[in-house]
């Protein structure tokens, strides 16, 4: 990469390039759909590429399934659930569960490398995040998989049956983890679908669970577009549905299984407020602001996307803001140095860079780093808007990029009414000295996560969710294990 920043102009010096090797990692020309413990082709004969969003190349083809191939699916799994999982022991259950979680582990490195190739995020998240993030929920559910009785004591927990799994693309690995393995705790059968443009992680796991010797059809992987996620939430043997992606897509889901005997989970967008007050740590917030919109490209559902800064403070962090926003390195997402990577897709750099010519359109004055972006591939500069109201296109509709709206206040009352005014209620951060102005906001922002002094904070026991529009039911913990059962 070796790309000099303005900051690193003026002390003329850089980072030199520190790609992470691809040499160990081994990837299928042609990836079939994974059923029953098999590789199988999809009935249509229709594959469609993954694709390196940092470079444009196609990675491998990846097979497209059907109603036919879902419906095969289902089947599987169902006779998984009925003839082997449901009457396992949890102990038994708990055992693969560990094996997996450690069959991870031990390939952690090439589901990292995986990872930044099929979705463009930063060598460094993959590695300190994601996976080992995934391992973990792996772990923590195989803990419960015999002590179902202890957590949720008074009660007969019983499993739902065979659940259909839809997932989208900014956490590929880390969101078939969090489905897959709550799941097979509470005693599940499995029908997972990741995102078209980020199949490879998942299909990876698929070859580690069937090394791991889960038996046959527990857990089964079919890729493909949104006709293919629309069979799994039409099937009718699927017994509950758990989905993450957007809104718009968690609507027709609902609309879909009204009536049915489908129980479903829905993790949607979010436009989460990060509150900056005039007492805060100034440095640690700048921090925390980066963190929040800029982490992952801003690909975030919780991303702390609407800064609110005290006004006596605003002209500080801002400064401050931009200042730190030169130091930040975009490009290759496999150079250990990058701390923004590649937008996932062309179709979401479009929507990006849509929203960035209305913000200007309405009037917000923006203003983005100064570091040269690669001439190929899909990046964008982190971008943030000032001068922003509370009706603004950008202010209100999720933009699910590196992209943040800053807005002041006066008042504490001020702020949790700004904060609360929007469709959405999934996370918001706020930065104090002060426990008690810390209690006073959690308890007043309407969000399923609140992060004090922190954000983007993520850990399998807490778990996580959203108000309104953002979705309901919890995943991780003891919440997101009551999910999977009756
Ligand atoms: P999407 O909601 O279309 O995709 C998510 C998953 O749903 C994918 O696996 C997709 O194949 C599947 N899907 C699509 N249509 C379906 C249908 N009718 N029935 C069942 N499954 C279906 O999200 P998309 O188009 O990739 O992104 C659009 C916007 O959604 C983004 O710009 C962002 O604002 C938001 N988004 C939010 C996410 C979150 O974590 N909350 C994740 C991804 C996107
Ligand atoms: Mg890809």
């Amino acid at each position: 990469m070796a790309k000099k920043n303005p900051t690193q102009m003026q002390t003329d010096w850089t980072y030199a390039p520190a790609p992470e090797s691809t040499s160990h990692i081994r990837l299928e020309k042609k990836y079939q759909l994974f059923i029953n413990n098999e590789w199988v082709e999809p009935s249509s004969k229709k594959y469609f590429p993954s694709i390196n969003p940092a470079t444009e190349e196609t990675l491998a083809e990846i097979a497209w399934a059907n109603e036919a191939d879902v419906d095969r699916a289902v089947k599987s799994a169902r006779k998984a659930y009925k003839e082997v999982w449901s009457k396992m022991s949890g102990i038994e259950r708990g055992k693969y569960i560990f094996r997996i979680a450690r069959m991870m582990q031990e390939r952690a490195r090439e589901f990292a490398v995986i990872e930044s190739l099929d979705c463009g995020k930063p060598i460094r998240e993959s590695r300190d995040v994601d996976v080992p993030l995934a391992c973990n929920h792996f772990f923590y559910y195989a803990g419960w998989a015999d002590k179902l009785e202890y957590a949720f004591p008074h009660k007969i927990p019983e499993a739902l049956g065979v659940a259909g799994q839809i997932i989208p693309w900014n956490f590929p690995l880390l969101m078939a983890a969090w489905k897959i393995a709550p799941a097979l705790a509470a005693g599940n059968t499995v029908v997972l679908k990741p995102a078209e443009t980020t199949s490879l992680t998942a299909l990876k796991l698929a070859e580690i669970i069937k090394d791991s010797g889960l038996p046959a059809g527990v857990v089964n992987i079919v890729t493909g577009f949104g006709d293919t996620g629309a069979a799994i939430v039409n099937h009718h043997d699927v017994d509950k549905i758990a989905f993450t992606g957007s809104t718009h897509v968690g609507k027709i889901i609902q609309r879909a299984v009204v009536g049915t005997h489908k129980k479903t989970t829905l993790e949607l967008g979010g436009k989460s407020a990060n509150i900056i007050l005039d007492d805060a740590p100034i440095d640690q917030a700048v921090e925390g602001i980066i963190n929040g919109i800029f982490f992952n490209q801003g690909h975030v559902c919780c991303a702390g996307s609407r800064l609110f800064v005290q006004e006596n403070v605003a002209d500080l962090v801002i400064k401050k803001l931009k200042s730190r926003m030169e130091s930040l390195y975009v490009g290759d997402p496999l150079d250990k140095n990058t701390d923004i990577g590649a937008i996932n897709s062309k179709e979401q750099l479009d929507t990006i860079n849509k929203y960035i010519k209305i913000g200007k359109a309405e009037g917000a004055e923006i203003y983005q780093s100064e570091c040269s972006i690669p001439s190929r591939g899909y990046f964008c500069k982190p971008t943030i808007f000032t001068g922003v109201s509370q009706s603004h296109v950008i202010a209100q509709e999720e933009i699910f990029g590196p992209v943040l709206t800053i807005q002041t206040f006066r008042t504490i009352d001020e702020v949790i009414q700004k904060a609360n005014n929007t469709p959405y209620g999934l996370a918001a951060g706020v930065w104090t000295d002060k426990g008690s102005r810390i209690f006073n906001l959690t308890t007043k922002l309407r969000a399923g996560v609140v992060w004090a002094n922190t954000y983007n904070k993520f850990d399998p026991v807490s778990p996580f969710g959203g108000y309104k529009e953002s979705g309901f039911g919890r995943e991780g913990g003891l919440h997101g294990l009551s999910a999977y059962l009756k």
